[in-house]
Parts: C-alpha cells; sequence; structure tokens
C-alpha cells in the first residue's frame, strides 16, 4: 500500500493537517483511495525535547518506503536560527533531490481574485520553481562577525543540470497539459554570470519546444506584471529565491496564503516520494484559536490525489472547495466566519451531496 510519511509540524500545522487527514479518510472510506498513514514527531518541539531535528534513519526510511510525504508547516519563535526547519525542509527537499517544486496559482471563486476588474479566470498559472540550488544552497559564512568589519555571504548556486532540468520540467509540463506559454524569470541584467547561464538555456531548450511560446521577463518586471494582467501566464519557471518570492505574490492573486497549495517531485525519477506543503507558514498568532484556513492542506491533498492517479476524486475535492466559497464558508482571513474544523465540515458535507452539475 501507497505510505504517507504525515509531518504536522510547527505552529499551525498540526491544525492543518488534522484536517487534510480528515478528509484523505472521507475518501478511504468513501472511494477505497488507501494510504498507509506514518506520523512523525518531527519540529521544533521534539527540537526543543530532544535535539532531534531530521535523522539519518528517518530520511532513509522515508526515501525507500514512502510514495508521499505531507508537511505541516515549520518555524517556531523558539527556535530563532530556523535550524530544525532547515534540516527537516530542505533534508527533504534537497536531500531527495525533489528538484520540482510546482506550485499552481489559481483562483476558486471570483471573490478571492484581489485585483480589481479582475476574476477567477484570470488567475491560472503554475510556477515551476527551482528546489535544489540557488541560494538556498547554504554556501557562503561569515566573517568579523559581529565587528564593524564584518562580511556577510551567500553563495547562489547555478548548475548547468539544475537550470537545465527545471527549465525542461516547465516545458515538459506545458506540453503534457496543452499549455502554450511558459516564461522563465532571472535577474540577467544584473546578475551576468548565473542567470546568463538562464538565458542560454532557455533559448536553447525552447527550440525543443515548437509550439509553445518561450518568453522573457526580469523578475521585477514579472511581479509588475502579474498584478498588472495574470492572465497572460500559464507556466513561469524561476530559480529557487524568486520562486519563492513570487509565489507568495501569486498566492495572494489566488486569495491568501490560506489557499497556496505545492508539490515537489523529482521528474527524473517519478517513482521518488513526493512532498506535498501548503506555501503558508506556522503562522504562530494563529495557533490555537481554530481558525487556521485548512483549504491549502485539503488543495495538497487533491495535488496528492493527481499525482496518484485519482484524478476523478481530486475534481470532486475541488469542486467541493470551490462551492464553500461561493457560499462564504470560509475562515476569517477570506471574510468568513467559520472555524478551521467547520470548513473541513463543509466541504465534506459537500462532497457526500454534490450539486447538481
Ligand atoms: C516556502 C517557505 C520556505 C522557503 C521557508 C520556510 C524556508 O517560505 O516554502 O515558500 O523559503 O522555501
Ligand atoms: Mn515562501
Amino acid at each position: 500500500m501507497r505510505r504517507l510519511a504525515v509531518i504536522p509540524g510547527d505552529g499551525i500545522g498540526p491544525e492543518v493537517i488534522g484536517e487534510g487527514l480528515r478528509v484523505l479518510d472521507w475518501f478511504r472510506r468513501e472511494q477505497g483511495i488507501e494510504f498507509e498513514l506514518w506520523q512523525l514527531d518531527l519540529g521544533a518541539e521534539r527540537y526543543l525535547r530532544d535535539g532531534t531535528t531530521f535523522p539519518a534513519a528517518v530520511r532513509d526510511e522515508i526515501a525507500s518506503s514512502c510514495a508521499a510525504v505531507l508537511l505541516g508547516a515549520l518555524g517556531d519563535a523558539r527556535v530563532p536560527g530556523f535550524e530544525h526547519a532547515r534540516d527537516i525542509l530542505f533534508g527533504m527537499r534537497m536531500g531527495f533531490d525533489l528538484y520540482a517544486n510546482v506550485r499552481p496559482v489559481r483562483a476558486l471563486a471570483d471573490s478571492l481574485v484581489p485585483l480589481r476588474g479582475r476574476s477567477a479566470r484570470d488567475v491560472d498559472f503554475v510556477v515551476f520553481r527551482e528546489n535544489t540550488e540557488g541560494i538556498y544552497a547554504g554556501i557562503g559564512g561569515q566573517l568579523r562577525r559581529g565587528s564593524a568589519d564584518e562580511i556577510a555571504i551567500n553563495e547562489d548556486i547555478n548548475t548547468r543540470k539544475g537550470v537545465e532540468r527545471i527549465i525542461r520540467a516547465a516545458f515538459e509540463y506545458a506540453r503534457r497539459t496543452g499549455r502554450t506559454r511558459v516564461l522563465m524569470s532571472d535577474k540577467s541584467n544584473a546578475m551576468r554570470y548565473a542567470h546568463e547561464l538562464w538565458q542560454r538555456v532557455f533559448q536553447e531548450l525552447r527550440g525543443d519546444y515548437p509550439g509553445i511560446e518561450a518568453r522573457h521577463l526580469y523578475i521585477d518586471a514579472l511581479c509588475l506584471e502579474l498584478v498588472r494582467d495574470p492572465s497572460q501566464f500559464q507556466v513561469i519557471v524561476t530559480n529557487n529565491l524568486f520562486g519563492d518570492i513570487v509565489t507568495d505574490l501569486g498566492a495572494a492573486l489566488q486569495g491568501g496564503m490560506g489557499v497556496a497549495a505545492s508539490v515537489s517531485s523529482n521528474p527524473d525519477h517519478p517513482e521518488r516520494v513526493k512532498l506535498f506543503e501548503p506555501v503558508h507558514g506556522s503562522a504562530p498568532n494563529l495557533v490555537g484559536r481554530g481558525t487556521a484556513n485548512p483549504v491549502a492542506t485539503l488543495l495538497c491533498i487533491g495535488l496528492l490525489f493527481e499525482e496518484f492517479g485519482f484524478v476523478g476524486a481530486a475534481q470532486e475535492l475541488e469542486v467541493a472547495i470551490r462551492a464553500t466559497f461561493e457560499a462564504r464558508e470560509t475562515t476569517p482571513d477570506l471574510g468568513g466566519s467559520l472555524s478551521t474544523r467547520a470548513v473541513t465540515d463543509a466541504v465534506l458535507a459537500r462532497l457526500a451531496r454534490p450539486a447538481p452539475a
């Protein structure tokens, strides 16, 4: 049976993951979609308790026995250096070489789109964020720390292999899903070495995809265009850091951090474990209030279904979520007054009694 490692993590992580598991359980009971759950006690609590971050044995067992990981959120004020989170999160993204972090930016209701005169139709693209290198590689150092002459360096790592495979993954995705536009974004006007590589590889690869329009925008211009007219974009491919930033902007376009989901995978090794995470963080200010938005996690469950071939289930779940948006059955971040649990209840109720098509 497919094994799903579950890492609720920090902050609101456990609250939203709990809701995701209720939905997963509904599909198990009603449709026989089986995942064997493996609950992992990893996160700030565990780190503070016994110093454990991401043991090699756990990493290896995930790699060898799990089809997927569902991660809630990481980040806790009691671990200001973020050590545990880096070990766990980057331990999976980089350790399993899950180089494609795919973040769909799709508004599921007109009311969620914050731009004047725009509707859900206008916000429907997918960001391919490089997930294993760039500034996140963690290469760097500090010199003369704490002095007036101190130096702090983080190196931006861009390998030919890394750049090529993420750009190719974006084109392949476009071709597979019938999309006709791929945009690569970098900052090659300022980063003349690293991002000249991105330019060159993009120009090379576009020739392999004749039916697909290949466009380039510098990252600053992309931010502007995303707000001015998001409907021009279908697939965006960019580096790790820009992908991080632009998907927060994307989250705002689709209704906020409460509704943004992501999956990290290695398209060259589809058999390898895949990592599903809501894009939002641990949101310490919301902890324990019962008002965190579970929808990002529910959409992760949808992505999980899609990845494992349960396309019908993914669609049903999305239809149910859309219906709750239409009915304004939402948590306060989206203007509603429902609790985390009540939103899931609303989704479950609609799953049980689908609206007539
Ligand atoms: C994200 C998050 C992480 C990132 C943080 C928590 C390190 O912001 O998944 O977008 O920057 O990748
Ligand atoms: Mn982020």
